[in-house]
């Protein structure tokens, strides 16, 4: 990037959604977690490109969460940014649980950037998540391992891989060490194909540590087609078995 760093163009561009989303009749946006996603995806859409998880690639992830039985019941995010999958698992889960999401169901998600952690925190507001969305400032490794001492996270349903690539393997290899999946557990991860993630991408192909008392999974890749009609992999993987 030349005059001015990534991180000062991801700035401006949370303060112009900021704009165009506290722009508009709250009304339009409150307590309707779907509106203020779909907003962000217009935004994304109309003022230029922004690297948040895409309608078609949010609608596998849907369907996977629509269907886990039993119902999930806590979600980690691996990066935020301005929250639009943040609020798109809200709204999933309000759509599961029928609109009254009962209070042990929860979203942890993990950002390091506190103009997002604002930004992100404002619009779960609007969308009245608040009490099930909740965004954890800064490394998300540190806040994972805050929420399980204090026992906040004892199992997880759904971890969502969004974040810097490198991290993804680690991170998942840290639930499963913390031993906070079941089987039927699922890792959803994004951008595998591109800008891609290779050692995650063998790891969970190959079925995990492959060692007695590890967890195995079955990997799937969907195919989406981006806006620009080029194959883009939201990448699956189910927890089978915990030895
Ligand atoms: C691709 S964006 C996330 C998009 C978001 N899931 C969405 O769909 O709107 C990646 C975000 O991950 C954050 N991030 C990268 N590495 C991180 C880490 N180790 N811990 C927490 N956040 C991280 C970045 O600051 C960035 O905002």
């Amino acid at each position: 990037m030349s005059s001015h760093s990534m991180s000062d163009t991801f700035a401006e561009r949370a303060a112009q959604l900021r704009e165009y989303i506290f722009s508009q009749p709250s009304s339009t946006f409150e307590n309707n977690p779907w509106a203020v996603a779909n907003a962000i995806d217009d935004f994304a859409e109309t003022q230029g490109r922004m690297m948040i998880f895409k309608k078609k690639k949010l609608e596998v992830a849907q369907a996977q969460l629509t269907a886990q039985q039993p119902a999930p019941r806590t979600i980690l995010e691996f990066g935020t940014f301005v929250g639009k999958s943040a609020v798109a698992w809200g709204a999933i889960l309000r759509d599961i649980y029928g609109g009254d999401i009962p209070e042990d169901v929860n979203v942890y998600t993990f950002e390091l950037d506190p103009v997002m952690v604002s930004l992100s925190r404002d619009l779960i507001k609007l969308a009245g998540l608040q009490d099930v969305v909740h965004v954890l400032e800064g490394p998300a490794s540190e806040s994972l391992k805050k929420l399980h001492s204090e026992g906040n996270v004892t199992s997880v349903d759904m971890a969502f891989f969004d974040h810097w690539e490198e991290f993804y393997l680690p991170d998942l290899q840290l639930i499963e060490d913390l031993k906070l999946f079941r089987v039927g557990s699922l890792a959803i991860a994004d951008n595998t194909d591109f800008p891609g993630a290779p050692d995650y991408l063998k790891y969970v192909k190959a079925g995990g540590r492959g060692v007695a008392g590890s967890v195995k999974y079955e990997s799937l890749s969907f195919a989406t087609k981006s806006q620009q009609g080029k194959p883009s992999v939201v990448e699956v993987s189910t927890v089978v078995a915990l030895a």
